[in-house]
């Protein structure tokens, strides 16, 4: 352990403060973490965790979650510029405009998305429980999924449930193509491709296992292969490699990073334990709406 995370470590057992960490977070910062996880597991730690303040290692709207679920806990943030592009693709206007001209549809958000818009919501969901969330609403309704248009189509597909969907994206994973999953599976033949469902539909249709992040740590854990393409932020390859000696990961490619998760540093953990900033919070109105949506989602799957 490096002596700056020797302090981050110290600073937090004197804090009472508990580390999350997004499985995108940069190796040093995982092995920092009390926890890694993917979004519904740090929710969910979130919610349950017993300490005083929560340290959030991921983007904006990850720790916003985390003060959605835990309000008599204080969440801090190391970098309150770390947001996500496709919360920002999705204002609340636009949404309540959807819901205006579509009244009588349900309004499933991932929890990719803005606490005002998860005030709008009737579910959450993440990329874990997408498919399940949808699958448990009344066939009958129409159902509106927002901001994600590609989990979205992804989620029709499993489901066979026509949605409205709303058309924002991840540009980390809209880059990747097609053509970068041909390559990489000519590259190694005998690999088995795993891809996050934010990837767009022409590239999810070529891979072998559609997962959220913590559905691909799982996953080699119980496959007889051993060689694996990993199409999503090149992070997951620290877990992936450290818990699968006996295996291979390789990138579907190098350009899968995500600049708003690598803005969190080890400095920023630790000058964020020391001045206990900085503090995320949600106004109570738009918390106390915001909450039946999440924790709607936190109890699916
Ligand atoms: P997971 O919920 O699968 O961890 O994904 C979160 C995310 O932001 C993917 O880009
Ligand atoms: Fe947002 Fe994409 Fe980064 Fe995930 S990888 S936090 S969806 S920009």
């Amino acid at each position: 352990m490096t002596s700056i995370s020797a302090r981050i470590r110290e600073l937090a057992r004197q804090r009472q403060a508990v580390i999350l960490a997004h499985n995108y977070q940069a190796p040093e910062v995982q092995d920092v973490a009390d926890f890694c996880g993917d979004s519904l597991e740090l929710s969910r730690q979130a919610a349950a965790a017993g300490a005083e303040v929560i340290i959030f290692c991921g983007v904006y709207f990850m720790a916003e979650t985390a003060a959605i679920l835990s309000p008599s806990k204080t969440v801090l943030i190391p970098d309150p510029q770390a947001g996500c592009p496709m919360v920002s693709m999705a204002p609340v206007e636009a949404v309540r405009e959807l819901k205006a001209k579509h009244p009588g549809a349900m309004v499933v958000t991932y929890v990719n998305s803005s606490a005002e818009v998860k005030a709008e919501s009737d579910i959450c969901c993440t990329s874990a429980n997408a498919a399940a969330v949808v699958a448990g609403i009344d066939p009958a309704r129409e159902i509106i999924f927002v901001p994600d248009q590609h989990l979205g189509h992804y989620v029709q597909q499993v489901t066979g449930r026509k949605m409205i969907l709303y058309p924002g994206c991840c540009p980390t994973h809209a880059r990747l193509a097609p053509a970068d999953i041909v390559a990489a599976r000519q590259a190694y033949p005998d690999a088995v491709v795993m891809i996050h469902p934010e990837c767009r539909p022409e590239a999810v249709a070529l891979a072998d296992a559609v997962l959220s992040t913590s559905g691909m740590l799982r996953y080699p854990r119980e496959s007889p292969a051993t060689t694996f393409i990993v199409a999503t932020e090149t992070a997951m390859l620290h877990r992936l490699r450290k818990e699968n000696p006996g295996k291979t990961f390789h990138p579907a490619s190098d350009l899968l990073v995500c600049p708003n998760m690598k803005r969190i540093t080890l400095e920023k953990v630790l000058w964020s334990l020391e001045d206990m900033k900085h503090v995320v919070t949600v106004p109570e109105p738009v918390r106390i709406k915001a909450l039946r949506a999440v924790e709607r989602m936190v109890r699916v799957g």
